[in-house]
């Protein structure tokens, strides 16, 4: 067998259509009902083989990526070489596209690359089944950057159920500038909604992916964690107004921020929407991105 001298893994963002919250849990999270949606916005994670762990990232946000083994991606590969017994002596390089700390689940990203990165440059062979259990370990939403395209995430959102989509959704992404951090926003989110009910999918919005209506999943489009994301970032509500002055079908934040997301009737829709945005000063970019975009892809070993 030949050893690959190194291997790169693109996977997606996501935005969560869905996001129903409930109260805090005895263990500090929340369960959810968690609608996630892959997008075409990448990060790619490349491994190649090292003396030992050793992390490097470029791209826009790189300098906020922390390159010690408290990043998501350094976890992964050392949590994989512990399942196999052996060293995590690889160089992992990010090259960054999804917003760092922007409620688009970049982080999360990068640790689903690495583990699948990692697992074909040391040939360990690991089950699919063994990949999702290390990617729960990692963080609520790594089994979803594994996996892509539509799913919905019970539990604290690790468990996922795939979902059918029927067509092609237009997204616009609004880059704030800063992050939020997601534990200050779900803390926001216990302040402001003591008596959280049971979360719950919404049943027209998983219809509205079936049949790939945007108009019909634009009017379902719902995250429990907004108003807690407006309160810590006031100026989210300018950039949400702006994108839909300017045509789009609905928005919302991404996750817990501070993203935000606007779906648009078709492409055409979506560039005016990006480019009023852009020139509007309530965001430092905006991105446009279909979805949905299919899971971790090894892009091939090179040998
Ligand atoms: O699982 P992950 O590490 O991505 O979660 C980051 C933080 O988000 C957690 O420490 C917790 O504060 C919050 N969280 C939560 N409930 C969830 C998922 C995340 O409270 N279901």
């Amino acid at each position: 067998m030949t050893v690959p001298r190194s291997v790169t893994v693109r996977v997606p963002a996501k935005v969560n259509v869905q996001l129903a919250v409930g109260a805090a849990r005895a263990d500090g999270f929340h369960d959810l009902a968690n609608v996630f949606l892959a997008v075409g916005l990448y990060d790619e994670v490349t491994a190649t083989p090292a003396d030992a762990l050793r992390i490097t990232c470029e791209g826009p946000g790189a300098d906020q990526v922390p390159l010690d083994r408290t990043n998501l991606a350094a976890r992964a590969a050392e949590a994989l070489a512990a399942r196999h017994g052996r060293r995590a002596d690889v160089h992992l390089h990010i090259a960054k596209d999804i917003p760092v700390a922007g409620g688009m689940a970049g982080g999360s990203a990068d640790a689903a690359g690495a583990l699948l990165a990692c697992d074909a440059l040391w040939g360990t062979g690991t089950t699919c089944a063994e990949l999702l259990d290390l990617c729960a370990e990692l963080g609520s939403d790594v089994p979803f950057s594994l996996v892509g395209g539509a799913a919905l995430g019970t539990g604290r959102g690790e468990r996922l159920t795939e979902l059918a989509v029927g067509g092609t959704f237009h997204w616009v992404f609004a880059v704030a500038d800063g992050g939020l951090s997601t534990p200050a926003v779900y803390r926001e989110f216990d302040r402001l909604t003591p008596d959280a009910p049971a979360p719950e999918a919404s049943e027209p919005l998983l219809a509205a992916l079936r049949t790939g209506d945007a108009t019909a999943l634009a009017a379902t489009l719902a995250n429990d964690l907004q108003p807690a994301a407006l309160s810590l970032f006031p100026s989210l509500a300018d950039t949400l107004a702006t994108g839909t002055a300017a045509g789009a079908l609905a928005a919302l934040v991404s996750g817990s921020g501070p993203t935000t997301a606007f779906l648009t009737k078709d492409a055409e829709a979506a560039a005016h929407v990006a480019e009023t945005l852009r020139t509007s000063g309530t965001c430092r970019t905006a991105r446009v991105a279909e979805a949905p975009a299919p899971g971790a892809t090894v892009l091939g070993p090179r040998a």
